[in-house]
């Protein structure tokens, strides 16, 4: 059924009180301020001050890994190193004939590995973007909280324990 004639200014006053309404039912969210670990109390409309950058950990120390299929975190600064089509510094180091000469792990077997599991003679392209999973580290405080558990820690837990497997 079309809507009469009479019935048009009434539909467009719904309308319009809707459009008035809804945004003043989110405001009281806005007021109170949202406040987010890592943005803080900044309201949303403004720009927060850029925290500084810490300077990258470059003790050349490897570290633990927190469960066996972890990308290793990069224990070496990796500032300015070309990652592109035409050149992986990366590999430079990381190429399993580069080990002798560098002392740097070469990068495992998986890396040479297709989606299919096919092994390549060259670094899969699905791995070739090293950062995509690596990352260098800061001694900065965590910005969220955080409660992992290793999975060792986990199994030596008594049964019946918060989180054992019994
Ligand atoms: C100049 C040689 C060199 C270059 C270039 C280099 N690395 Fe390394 N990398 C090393 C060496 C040597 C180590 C062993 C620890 C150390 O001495 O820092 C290492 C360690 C690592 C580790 C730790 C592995 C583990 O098992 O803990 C990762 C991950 C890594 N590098 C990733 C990278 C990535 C990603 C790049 C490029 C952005 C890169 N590296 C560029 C030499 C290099
Ligand atoms: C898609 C994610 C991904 C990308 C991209 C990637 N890696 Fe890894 N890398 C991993 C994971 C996961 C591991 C640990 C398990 C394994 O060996 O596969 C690892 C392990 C390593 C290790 C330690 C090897 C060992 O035997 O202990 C090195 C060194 C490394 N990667 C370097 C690199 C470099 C250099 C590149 C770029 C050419 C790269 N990775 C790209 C995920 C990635």
């Amino acid at each position: 059924m079309k809507p009469s004639r009479s019935w048009i200014p009434l539909l467009a006053l719904c309308a319009l009180l809707l459009g008035v309404l809804a945004p003043q039912a989110a405001a009281p969210a806005r007021a109170q301020g949202l406040v987010d670990a890592m943005r803080g109390p900044t309201p949303i409309a403004n720009e927060p001050k850029a925290p500084l950058l810490y300077p990258t950990e470059n003790k050349d120390i490897r570290r633990n890994r927190n469960y066996t299929m972890q990308p290793p975190t990069i224990p070496h600064k990796i500032d300015g190193y070309q990652v592109d089509k035409d050149f992986n510094r990366c590999m430079f180091c990381h190429a399993r004939t580069r080990t002798e000469e560098t002392q740097a792990i070469p990068v495992s077997i998986t890396h040479y590995m297709d989606r299919h599991n096919n092994v390549l003679a060259e670094v899969s392209p699905r791995r070739y973007f090293c950062t995509q999973c690596h990352v260098p580290q800061a001694d900065a405080k965590p910005l969220v909280g955080n409660t992992f558990v290793d999975v060792e820690q986990l199994l030596k837990r008594k049964p019946g324990a918060k989180g054992s497997s019994n």
